[in-house]
Order: structure tokens, then C-alpha cells, then sequence
């Protein structure tokens, strides 16, 4: 073999033990480059005698052009390498179980809110909301909360600021949902004044509600419902009758007492709070109070413009997050609110 054919296949050798594409440059200047082995052969021909330098130099061209091909072979050949291995590294594995979509599901609470509607809604209660920023007035003033009342004081209520860093004037995170049937019944005056006689207000007010409180039954926010029946006659015996029927229809059973037990709101004239009993099951026989509720005192209805003297009417204010907790035996009211999916997931 003479030693062009040797220098090619030697060239081919050193590219095949090369396997980045730098290293493959630098080998191939060791041939092709300014002073490699090919420019010094060419170099040499200048010594040759022209019928010499004809053949060498038609030999050594075929040299190069044989070391030009392997080397644009292995260049293509450690691109494949290259790529194949990135191919390996980035690979799906198609046999690996699917991250999948998660099925969502209601809130615990969103549940039994939605549920409360449906009842409420089936003996004919309108349902309405209001706003969780609430004025003085329809928090506490329009509902008979005279002024010293300790659920005024900045221990329980949360009062906003002005970005000056003052207190803005009466202006709260409502304590309770109780200022929306204040809303309503405004609303529905004004809307039936033309009339000589009002509609009756049948309506229930699911929300939000905050206070400065925090321990296993209290949470800064909670949920209540308020519910208000207002029209030409409505009696105690009314109040008892459609509330002790919903918790029978909320939980789904008989086995459960019902006890009014009198109590005080300012908006109210009698009030009573709710409580309730199972007479089976892992609660029975302790009482739970799930509401507030009473006669809706005349100056609530004279300040919103309704004649006390012609219409009369029943009020109550319940906890949902209490119901929930009783529906579904859950004894820590903040699990509710922590958002861990791992609680949460096991109501959907
Ligand atoms: N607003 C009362 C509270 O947050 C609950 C309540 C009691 C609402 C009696 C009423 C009611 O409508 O009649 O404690």
C-alpha cells in the first residue's frame, strides 16, 4: 500500500477515535489544516519535475479528497451519536401512568350552602346576597344595635382603613350576614310602593362574614345564612315549624330534636337560639346551637320604612360551616379553611 493510501486510512482512523466535534477539528488540522500532513505534500511537489508533480499531484488530491470524506462522514456520524443520545436522555416513557386531569369537586360548605337553597327554595324563599364590605348603618344602626353594643368595639369587628392609615368612617367587613335583609326589605319597598298592600319578603342570604376570633369552632371568616319571612301575619309557631323542618330535611332524619332556647339579639323581639340533638349516632344527645332566630323587632322594620303596626315577620341567622361539621362529623371548623386537598378530597 503506498503511503498516500496510508496516510488516508490513518487520517480515517484518528477521526473514528474522536468522538466530539471539537476534538474532530483539531485532528483534522493534523491533516487538512495550513500545516498539515496534505499542505506539506503539496509543499514538497515544489521540488518534483513537472512529470513527477503531475502523478503526485493527482495522488495526493485523491488523498485528500478521500481524508475530506471521512471526515465529513464522522462528522455526520457523531451528530447522529449526539442527537441519539439526547433523543435517549429527553425520551418519553410512554408506559409511565399519565399525570392525568384531576377530577374538582364543591367545597365541603359549598355543599351544604347549595343544599340549604334547594330547601329553602322549595317552600318558596327568594335567594339573595349582599356585600362583604358593609357601612355602620346596615350592619349594626338599621338592625337596633345601639351604639355601645360590644359588637361595635374593634375587638370584634374588623374596621377598614383609609390609605391615609385613619379608620374610614363606619366602614366594616360585615360581622354577619344579618345588613342583607336590611338590603332586601329597602329594596323591596322601594320596589313596591306603588302597591297598596306590600308582597310578603320570603328570601334566605347565604355569605361570608368575618370576625376577630380564631380558635377550633371560630374562624376570622365563616358563613352564615340569614333567613327573613315578612308579611301580614307570621307567628312564632311559623318560625319553629319551617326551621325544624329544614334541620329534619337537612340531615336527612327524624332522629333529631329541636330546642328553642330564649335568648337576645337587639333585632329581635322575642329571639331564641337554635339547638339541636341526634338521638342516634356519635353526637347523640348533646346539644348543638345552630342558630340565632327570633320575631323581628318593630324598629328593624320602621327603619327600612315597613309599618310594623301591618306587617309582622320572623328572622334567623344559621352556621353552615356548624351544619357541615354535624353532616359530615368533622370537629375542627378550620380544616374547613387550611385548603389541604387531602381533607377536602374526601367530600367530592
Ligand atoms: N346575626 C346574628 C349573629 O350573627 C344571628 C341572628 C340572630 C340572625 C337572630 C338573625 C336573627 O336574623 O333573627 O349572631
Amino acid at each position: 500500500m503506498d503511503t498516500l493510501d496510508q496516510l488516508a486510512q490513518e487520517a480515517s482512523a484518528a477521526f473514528a477515535a474522536t468522538d466530539d466535534p471539537d476534538a474532530l477539528e483539531q485532528v483534522k488540522a493534523l491533516y487538512l489544516g495550513k500545516s498539515g500532513q496534505i499542505s506539506m505534500l503539496l509543499k514538497g511537489m515544489a521540488k518534483m519535475t513537472p512529470e513527477e508533480r503531475k502523478t503526485a499531484g493527482a495522488n495526493i488530491n485523491r488523498a485528500k479528497e478521500a481524508i475530506e470524506a471521512s471526515l465529513a462522514a464522522r462528522r455526520e456520524a457523531i451528530r447522529r451519536l449526539a442527537l441519539a443520545a439526547r433523543l435517549a436522555e429527553e425520551s418519553l416513557d410512554v408506559t409511565l401512568p399519565g399525570r392525568g386531569e384531576t377530577r374538582g369537586g364543591l367545597h365541603p360548605v359549598t355543599r351544604t350552602l347549595e343544599r340549604i337553597e334547594a330547601l329553602f327554595a322549595s317552600i318558596g324563599f327568594d335567594v339573595a346576597d349582599g356585600p362583604e364590605i358593609e357601612d355602620d348603618f346596615h350592619n349594626f344602626t338599621a338592625l337596633n344595635t345601639p351604639a355601645d353594643h360590644p359588637a361595635r368595639s374593634m375587638h370584634d369587628t374588623f374596621y377598614l382603613q383609609e390609605e391615609s392609615g385613619k379608620t374610614a368612617e363606619g366602614i366594616l367587613l360585615r360581622t354577619h350576614t344579618s345588613p342583607i335583609q336590611v338590603r332586601y326589605m329597602e329594596a323591596h319597598v322601594a320596589k313596591y310602593a306603588h302597591l297598596p298592600t306590600m308582597p310578603e319578603i320570603r328570601v334566605i342570604a347565604p355569605g361570608r362574614v368575618y370576625r376577630v376570633d380564631s380558635d377550633a369552632t371560630h374562624s376570622p371568616m365563616f358563613h352564615q345564612v340569614e333567613g327573613l319571612w315578612i308579611a301580614e301575619s307570621v307567628s312564632f309557631a311559623d318560625l319553629k315549624g319551617v326551621l325544624a323542618d329544614f334541620l329534619r330535611r337537612f340531615f336527612e332524619s327524624d332522629d333529631l330534636q329541636v330546642r328553642f332556647r330564649p335568648s337576645f339579639f337587639p333585632f329581635t323581639e322575642p329571639s331564641a337560639e337554635i339547638d339541636v340533638a341526634f338521638l342516634s349516632g356519635a353526637l347523640k344527645g348533646r346539644w348543638l346551637e345552630i342558630a340565632g332566630c327570633g320575631m323581628v323587632h318593630p324598629n328593624v322594620l320602621r327603619h327600612v320604612g315597613i309599618d310594623p303596626e301591618k306587617y309582622i315577620g320572623f328572622a334567623f341567622g344559621m352556621g353552615p360551616d356548624r351544619l357541615t361539621m354535624l353532616r359530615y362529623g368533622v370537629n375542627d371548623l378550620r380544616l374547613f379553611f387550611d385548603g389541604d386537598l387531602r381533607f377536602l378530597r374526601q367530600f367530592v
